[in-house]
């Protein structure tokens, strides 16, 4: 799953996402005061405006061209920078973030963690780590597609991997607000919501 692979999932059609911010980050987020967000794999936006339009200023990243195209093109906020980058290749800034949200982003595993300790690096002391993805027991068996979970971090991979640095405040498996998306099975989210003490 490359810049290409879903640079070309965008152009496929004129939109891919509901264009509705995702419902953890809703749920999660709106006891927050604003600060700084980083949102991981923004996509198509829908994340990134909602938390514009409460103040927050967003850092919106993701690898695909169209995706940031499209989300920029109907930003009112003003609020956001869409940035082009391969977070594997490209750690944000450290500690410049009081909220980092990645909503099924795909992180692939690595023996060294590089990429993932970037993206926890992002967290400002103070800050929340919300990562959150689809529940892997919603898969049907035989129906992968060629994608082992086992190659990308889960939550609960991730919240083994905090230090003392960190109160894990959430890590658990919960039924969507929404629908699950059409053509999917997904109707559950696992959630990790952390606190980055220092
Ligand atoms: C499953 S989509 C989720 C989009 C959005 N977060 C949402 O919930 O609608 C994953 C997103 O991550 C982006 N992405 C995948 N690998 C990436 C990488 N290495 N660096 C930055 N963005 C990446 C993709 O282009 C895609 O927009």
């Amino acid at each position: 799953m490359d810049a290409q692979f879903w640079d070309e999932m965008y152009r496929g059609q004129d939109q891919v996402f509901s264009g509705a911010p995702n419902g953890v980050l809703v749920t999660e987020v709106t006891g927050l005061p604003p600060g700084r967000a980083l949102d991981v794999g923004c996509g198509e936006g829908a994340d990134a405006h909602w938390l514009a339009r409460r103040g927050w200023r967003v850092t919106a990243l993701d690898i695909s061209p169209t995706a940031l195209e499209r989300a920029a093109a109907i930003d009112t906020t003003g609020r956001v920078a869409w940035t082009r980058s391969d977070l594997t290749t490209t750690p944000p800034p450290a500690g410049a973030f009081d909220l980092v949200s990645a909503q099924y982003f795909p992180l692939r595993q690595q023996p060294d963690h590089t990429a993932l300790r970037g993206l926890l690096d992002a967290v400002a002391p103070g800050g929340t780590l919300l990562f959150v993805s689809h529940d892997l027991a919603d898969l049907p068996p035989g129906h992968r597609n060629g994608f082992d979970p086992a190659d990308y971090y889960q939550p609960d991979d991730i919240s083994r991997l905090l230090d003392h640095d960190w109160a894990v405040l959430i890590d658990e498996t919960r039924q969507r607000t929404a629908p699950a998306p059409p053509g999917t099975s997904h109707t559950h989210d696992t959630v990790l919501r952390a606190r980055r003490l220092r």
